[in-house]
This record gives C-alpha cells, structure tokens and sequence, in this order.
C-alpha cells in the first residue's frame, strides 16, 4: 500500500477542481484532456496546462503492450496512479476503474474506489458502461462521496461484447439508447462522462442534452471537451494511427534518433570524454 501524499500544489497555480469543469462547459470553454501513466510524463501534461489527466487502464495496452484493458489490475492501477499524482499538481487527477473492479457488487465498488482514491491521492474515478451495475456503483459512490466520471460508446473493457473498437450508435436505435445511457449516468451521480467512438451528431446531440460536460475521443467536435492516450498523440505509440487522432510530434522518432546518436558515441569512442567523466 502507498502511504506517500502528494503536498498541496506550491507555484503551480490552483488546482482544477471539478466546479471549475463545469464552470468551463457552462461558460462554454472547451476542456481539455490526456492520460499520463508515470511521474515524468504527468508532470509535463500538468505544466502544459491540460485541465484534466486520466490514468487510463489504456496504460495495459499502451504502456505494458498487452491486447486488451482486461487484463489491467487495481493494484497495477494504483502504482501508476499513484507515480501520475506525483507530477500533476494542478489538473483533476481522474483514475480508471479497472475491469470487474466495479461490476460484481457495489460494496466492492465503492471499497474498490475509495481504496483506488485513498492511496493515489486522485480526485475521481472513472468506470465504463451504463449497465445496471455500472448504474449502481456510480449512485453508491457518489453516495459514498466518490465522484465519478462515466465512459460510454465504444467501451474498451467490453471490447469482446462489441465485437472490437468499433464506431457504437451508428443506427437510430444505437443512437438513442446512447443518448439514454448518457442521461442515466448523469441522473446516477456523475459529474462529466467520457464519449468513444460514435458520430458527431450523435456525441453533439449528447453534449447538449447533458448538464455535465462531455468529453470526446473519436467523438467529432461536438463534444464540451477532448482527451487523448498521450503516447498516441505525441507519436510514441508508432503503431496506432485510427483516423480520429492528430499526432502532435514525433516522439518516437525523437528518440530513436537519440539513441542512435548515443550508439554511434559509445562505439566510436566518444562518449564518454573527459568532459563527463571524472578525475
Ligand atoms: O483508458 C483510457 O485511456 C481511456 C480513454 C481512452 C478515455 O479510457
């Protein structure tokens, strides 16, 4: 168990806080979002000013090259977790339920939840669906004083049931049980939601329904704000390219570059000199 807390945020500015989410979709400012999963990068998302950094359990697929979410534990989730708070002093700092955390009970909910925020320090949970027991483990958390972000589309722990990641609400009846979905999460306790996968119109048409701000990816405009898997938009995740994403640089690039370079020292005999080295 993680006993280290971060300290209260020193020159950073004031920390976002969820009121501050929902001032910004009222006032209609666009928030915006990324995930980090360790200390460094969670620093640098936090000094670029995002307003909201995600521990995704995307960190299974992305950071440990596993197939799917599924396979991504509590206890993993905390320790990254828990390293991402120690960067971010200013965003909300949101953790990803992991698959079946949530599910099975809601006295598992919320003892997994509050477990999840009392050893990370973050400010909320996320957790996908709006299941009946998606349903009940938002209302008792949020009963339990958790606040809970929703995640609806395409939702990759129940990647199997949707037959991969695939554009969800295509078709009117999709369409419209997505839009219910998103009233009853909202109805249930969360303060925002995130929307995978599904056609402008439709996520537009959810982001004017809701009171709570919508958050997009691979969701079109429409949305009150944007979050994407950082390693996939900074172009350190080579192999990923769906159409929805923008690629901000070219990490990866960046770094084999580097690497090279270091390579190309050591064998030539140039690194180390006596400039970094000592007498
Ligand atoms: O796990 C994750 O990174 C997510 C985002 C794609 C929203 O759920």
């Amino acid at each position: 168990m993680s006993t280290q807390m971060t300290p209260p945020p020193a020159s950073a500015g004031r920390p976002v806080t969820i009121r501050d989410l929902q001032l910004k979709k009222d006032a209609g400012e666009r928030i915006v979002a990324t995930t980090a999963y360790d200390v460094l990068f969670g620093r640098l998302v936090d000094a670029a000013g995002v307003d909201m950094v995600l521990v995704g359990d995307s960190l299974g697929m992305v950071v440990a090259g596993l197939d799917s979410t599924k396979k991504v534990t509590l206890d993993q989730m905390i320790w990254h977790c828990a390293a991402v708070r120690r960067g971010v002093r200013r965003a909300v700092l949101i953790f990803d339920m992991p698959w079946m955390t949530y599910q099975i009970s809601v006295t598992e909910a919320v003892r997994n939840a509050g477990r999840a925020l009392a050893e990370t320090n973050a400010t909320a949970v996320k957790l996908e669906g709006a299941t009946a027991s998606s349903l009940a483990a938002v209302r008792a958390c949020v009963d339990a004083g958790i606040p809970v972000m929703g995640h609806i589309g395409f939702t990759p722990q129940s990647d199997s049931a949707l037959s991969g990641a695939r554009v969800q609400g295509r078709d009117d009846a999709a369409a419209a049980q997505l839009v219910a979905d998103a009233v009853a999460l909202q109805e249930a306790g969360c303060f925002a939601m995130v929307l995978e996968l599904m056609p402008t119109e439709l996520s537009r048409t959810i982001s004017q329904t809701l009171r709570i701000p919508a958050i997009g990816i691979g969701a079109g405009p429409g949305c009150d704000g944007q979050i994407l898997v950082l390693p996939d938009m900074i172009g350190l995740n080579e192999g990923f390219s769906p159409k929805f994403l923008k690629r901000y640089a070219d990490v990866a690039g960046i770094v084999k570059t580097a690497v090279a370079a270091y390579a190309d020292d050591v064998r030539g005999g140039r690194y180390p000199d006596d400039s970094t080295s000592f007498s």
